[in-house]
């Protein structure tokens, strides 16, 4: 499988901006939109099952215990820390699948969720998987259900093969799956978040606002997957030319903080990872 690695902030047992954020959609999906019966979270690229820290605080032991948890991560290692610390959380009788997410639809496509998450995974999705990923994803929701999408604007320290989206970018690259859902283009759908703490940008699509009934969903598949990807490689050039100009005053003008130092480290690892996708490189 290609284009599984890890960023250090999942080494770490703590929550993130992003998990905060994550479990108060949670929270409203569990206690607002479903506060009776069993609910179904399904967290795509769970890792360690680190989003899982926080969820008794949020939503409270009885309901956790009304959760369950499925979840699928490239790393069989990850996939069996998610599992024991979900069941040692209360999650009923949780069900993590070591696979690709490119096998996401083929593994779990039967689930029918009322929460679906994407967290942090996003930036380290080649192209050609991102569009599928987003669309399986939906695919999952039931009828009143949420796809929560969320992710960083910055690695630190950068990596190879990582390569963080403005909300601006994500805006224009998902805009043919966007334009899916009700009053198309009439509210901004991708949020960033510009503290310090949470420069991210995160997106909810809540399926009852997608006028498609399960089997229209699916025939449309191809064809958007496919405009999204082809958004995607009109986008990734202007972002590293961005890059270059940027790379070009650093070099005439030499980063003075520890801010614009970062900021040339990502640009140099984000110009490789963009020409390395382009091209092909395996
Ligand atoms: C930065 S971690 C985030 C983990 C978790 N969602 C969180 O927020 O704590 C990204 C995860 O995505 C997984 N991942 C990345 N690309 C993948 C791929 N192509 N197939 C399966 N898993 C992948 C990695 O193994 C890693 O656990």
């Amino acid at each position: 499988m290609s284009g599984v690695h890890h960023g250090e902030a999942i080494r770490e047992r703590r929550i993130l901006a992003s998990h905060r954020v994550a479990l108060d959609v949670l929270r409203l999906v569990v206690l607002e939109r479903f506060p009776e019966g069993a609910v179904t979270w399904l967290d795509v690229g769970c890792g360690r099952g680190q989003i899982l820290y926080g969820t008794k605080g949020v939503v409270g032991e009885q309901e956790v215990a009304r959760i369950r948890y499925f979840g699928c991560d490239g790393d069989r290692n990850y996939c069996r820390e998610a599992t024991e610390f979900a069941t040692q959380q209360g999650f009923v009788e949780p069900q993590i699948v070591p696979c690709g997410i490119d096998q996401l639809r083929a593994q779990l496509g039967h689930v029918q969720a009322q929460f679906v998450t994407i967290a942090n995974v996003v930036h380290e999705l080649e192209p050609s998987l991102l569009a599928a990923t987003i669309f399986d994803g939906l695919a999952c929701l039931s009828g009143n259900g949420v796809l929560h999408v969320h992710d960083i604007r910055s690695v630190d320290p950068a990596e190879l093969g990582s390569v963080c989206w403005t909300a601006d970018e994500i805006e224009v690259v998902l805009a043919p799956l966007l334009s899916l859902f009700k009053r198309p283009g009439a509210q901004r759908r991708v949020q960033e978040w510009g503290l310090e703490e949470a420069r991210d940008w995160c997106l909810d699509l809540w399926r009852d606002r997608l006028p498609l009934t399960d089997d229209q969903l699916a025939a449309q598949r191809d064809e958007t997957v496919g405009q999204v990807e082809e958004a995607i490689r009109t986008v990734l050039p202007a972002k590293r030319n961005a890059h270059h100009r940027a790379l070009k005053t650093y070099l005439q003008y030499p980063p003075q903080t520890d801010e614009s130092r970062r900021e040339v480290s990502q640009a140099v690892h984000e110009c490789w990872t963009i020409s390395a996708w382009l091209e092909g490189v395996q």
